[in-house]
């Protein structure tokens, strides 16, 4: 069998583009005893790669120069030496860009295909859901009646925060990229209304107009101008969930926008970014729950799934250009 990895060649500057990664030729890897070897089925692609992409301190290592890249995978197992796994068995955690690998097993949990289609423990049922989830219990503490604002609403947490939201019985007002996603943020995930930032000619202005009685909660996965937009509508006592900043992501200097610092004051606003690392001991509770909306049918998910290992760099960089509807998943 031919083994092939994902290299990080060069660290992108700016935009991300397909020559910072490299492919290489990589042998079988030899499966020790204790030891299960793994083919990949399905990799997730995630914004949050991007920062890992730099040479910078952060809340998780940076990737090294010629290594490969890693990100949730869900694999096979071929072969097992370890008694805790069986061969075919599903398993799903951090693992490399790499057509097949050797792993120990630690931090890896097995995945019940008879449960739901695999792919969702890399979304609604994996990180981006269990994100969203967190982000709006543990920061959001949103309550019936309020209104709640989600930048990203098409992607994979944001579709979550805004169907959790409309669940709670809030207002549900989305901010996303096209037509196409504007359309399917209330016909599929039954947001009130959505804005598509791309088209609108004053942002502030139609978020005031579609969030009628103001924003009291607002998921941000974005950051940049429409943070600020979304924050001149924020209401006494807001609270606003930094989830995310996509669109500063690529950037090369350090942005200077408004200075949010006399809205936050005047209206007693709480602004707080987290990782979603900070609540492992709750990630049970958070699946649990989100298991029960959906099979209930209160909850629904969208996936765009690329194919071909030899496609994970596009998919990745096609975040950044909002190709993806929910979860962007490669399957290999
Ligand atoms: N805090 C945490 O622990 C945590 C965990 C997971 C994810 N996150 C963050 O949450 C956010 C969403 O992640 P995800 O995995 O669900 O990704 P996603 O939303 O499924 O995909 C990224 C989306 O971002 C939008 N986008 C890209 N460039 C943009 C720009 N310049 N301005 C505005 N929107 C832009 C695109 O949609 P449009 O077509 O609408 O532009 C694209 O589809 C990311 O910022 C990610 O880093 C944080």
């Amino acid at each position: 069998m031919e083994n092939k990895s994902i290299n990080l060649k060069k660290r992108p500057e700016g935009k991300p583009s397909l020559t910072d990664f490299e492919f290489r030729e990589e042998e079988m890897p030899e499966v020790k005893q204790g030891e299960i070897l793994l083919k990949t089925v399905y990799v997730s692609v995630d914004p949050y790669l991007r920062g890992r992409m730099r040479d910078e301190k952060s809340y998780i290592e940076p990737f090294g120069l010629n290594e490969p890249l890693e990100s949730g995978i869900i694999a096979e197992v071929l072969e097992s030496k370890n008694s805790n796994f069986r061969k075919e068995e599903l398993v799903t955690g951090m693992l490399k860009w790499k057509l097949f690998q050797s792993a120990t097993g630690a931090g890896l949990n097995k995945i019940d295909k008879n449960l739901a289609p695999p792919t969702v423990f890399l979304g609604v049922l994996g990180l981006t859901g269990i994100t969203a989830f967190l982000g709006l219990e543990k920061i959001g503490k949103i309550k019936a009646g309020e209104t709640l604002l989600v930048s990203g609403a098409a992607g994979a947490v944001g579709s979550v925060a805004g169907q959790m939201g409309k669940i709670k019985n809030c207002r549900v007002v989305g901010i996303a990229g096209s037509e196409e996603k504007i359309e399917k943020l209330k016909k599929d995930f039954g947001f009130d209304d959505a804005i598509n930032y791309n088209t609108s000619p004053n942002l502030k202005k139609e978020i005031r107009e579609k969030c009628p009685s103001g924003v009291d909660v607002y998921f941000d996965n974005v950051g940049g101008d429409i943070l600020d937009a979304a924050l001149v509508n924020l209401n006494k006592f807001g609270r606003v969930i930094n989830c995310g900043a996509i669109s500063l992501y690529n950037n090369t200097e350090v942005a200077v926008g408004p200075r949010p610092e006399g809205l936050l004051i005047k209206n007693s606003i709480l602004m707080q970014g987290f990782t979603v690392r900070d609540y492992l001991k709750d990630f049970g509770p958070a699946i649990n729950q989100l298991s029960k909306w959906l099979n209930e049918g209160k909850l629904n998910y969208a996936e765009t799934i690329v194919d071909g290992f030899d496609n994970i760099p596009k998919a990745f960089i096609d975040l950044f250009e909002g190709k993806n509807k929910g979860k962007m998943i490669v399957k290999v």
